[in-house]
């Protein structure tokens, strides 16, 4: 069944088209993925069909909910944890959890099991009673994944869970987060530049300057790079390419001091190659494409660089927060 429908969906603020007429459809219990680089149109999308915001054109529905004109109804079936943070620091963890069931009307014969349940499940029942203010960046996001689920929504929506936090709080939370439709029953619809992040989805669709520019499983993404990459090395790099494309059929390209081309078949590829250029290469390596090529060879960008330290990230997010307000 399908949980989230879009079709034809616009957004524009004054001159930007910040949406620009994306369809895309969200299966029940599966994760799906928005992968763009900044100011691609991830938070404004998740913004309509979370009814925060109202599309200029076409319609997105959730549950069987217009997003637009049934805001109520799609509320009551969605989570949202947020790009920032919207904890209450001067509240305890329970507290927030109690504070949000509130919120939502649940049932007071269901509320202490819920909220018992949600810390349980992001392994914070030790810390549940201390002030929110005291926690660090990964036990922040955990909670407000428990939040985003205590009355039990169908969807819920992540911008960028993860943004901010070190390679282990990433990697703890983002083992929640790839149980959650197993466990919880609830689809999640998540956006992210990290491309291992990406890889875990089963349908990813890739935005740029609000266009869906691909859509499909990672498998299927990949498909677009056609087959293998092989990395060559050679002391002249120029002649060298000149030499392959004799041989090859294929984009031949330079990045970072290394020729690199893509084909279907690269074990049956490389010898040709070694043949006709064989005394001037240095190393020779092929490698499956990731969705890091796949974006390249699309936008002609990286996804956010893998390698980044915390503080990049910080920086980052300080960047996302200036475009913002
Ligand atoms: N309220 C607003 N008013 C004016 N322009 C806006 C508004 N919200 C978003 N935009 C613009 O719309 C475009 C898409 O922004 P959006 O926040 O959806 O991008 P994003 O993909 O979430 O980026 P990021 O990765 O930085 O979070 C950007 O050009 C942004 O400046
Ligand atoms: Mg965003």
């Amino acid at each position: 069944m399908k949980i989230i429908t879009v079709k034809n969906l616009v957004k524009t603020f004054g001159h930007i088209r910040a949406v620009d007429d994306i369809s895309f459809d969200v299966e029940e219990g599966s994760i799906f993925g928005f992968l763009g680089p900044n100011g691609a149109g991830k938070t404004t999308t998740i913004n309509i069909l979370c009814t925060l915001l109202a599309p200029t054109s076409g319609h997105a529905s959730l549950n069987g909910h217009d997003c637009n004109k049934e805001s109520a109804e799609v509320r009551k079936s969605i989570g949202i944890v947020f790009q920032d943070s919207s904890l209450d620091k001067d509240l305890t963890a329970r507290e927030n959890l109690l504070f949000h069931a509130y919120l939502y009307n649940v049932d007071k014969s269901e509320r202490k099991k819920r909220i018992g349940d949600a810390l349980s499940f992001v392994d914070l029942e030790d810390r549940a009673d201390d002030l929110v203010r005291k926690f660090s960046g990964g036990m922040k996001r955990r909670l407000e994944v428990a939040r985003g689920l205590i009355h039990r929504p169908k969807v819920l929506f992540l911008d960028e869970p993860t943004l901010g936090l070190d390679p282990q709080s990433r990697a703890n939370l983002w083992e929640f987060i790839t149980e959650l439709p197993r466990k919880h029953a609830v689809t999640i619809f998540m956006t992210t530049h990290y491309m291992e992040e990406a890889e875990a989805c089963d349908n990813i669709a890739v935005i740029d300057k609000g266009k869906i520019i691909a859509l499909g499983s990672p498998t299927d993404l990949k498909k677009i790079i056609g087959g293998d990459i092989i990395y060559i090395k050679t002391d002249d790099n120029k002649k060298a390419m000149s030499d392959i494309k004799k041989v090859i059929e294929a984009d031949v390209s330079e990045k970072d001091g290394e020729i690199y081309l893509s084909s279907l078949k690269g074990d049956l590829c490389i010898p040709v190659i070694i043949r006709e250029i064989g005394e001037r290469v240095i190393s020779v390596r092929m490698q499956r494409p990731t969705l890091n090529d796949v974006f390249l060879k699309l936008t002609g960008k990286e996804i956010r660089d893998e390698t980044a330290t915390p503080e990049d990230n910080i920086k980052e997010a300080v960047r996302s927060y200036r475009r913002r307000h």
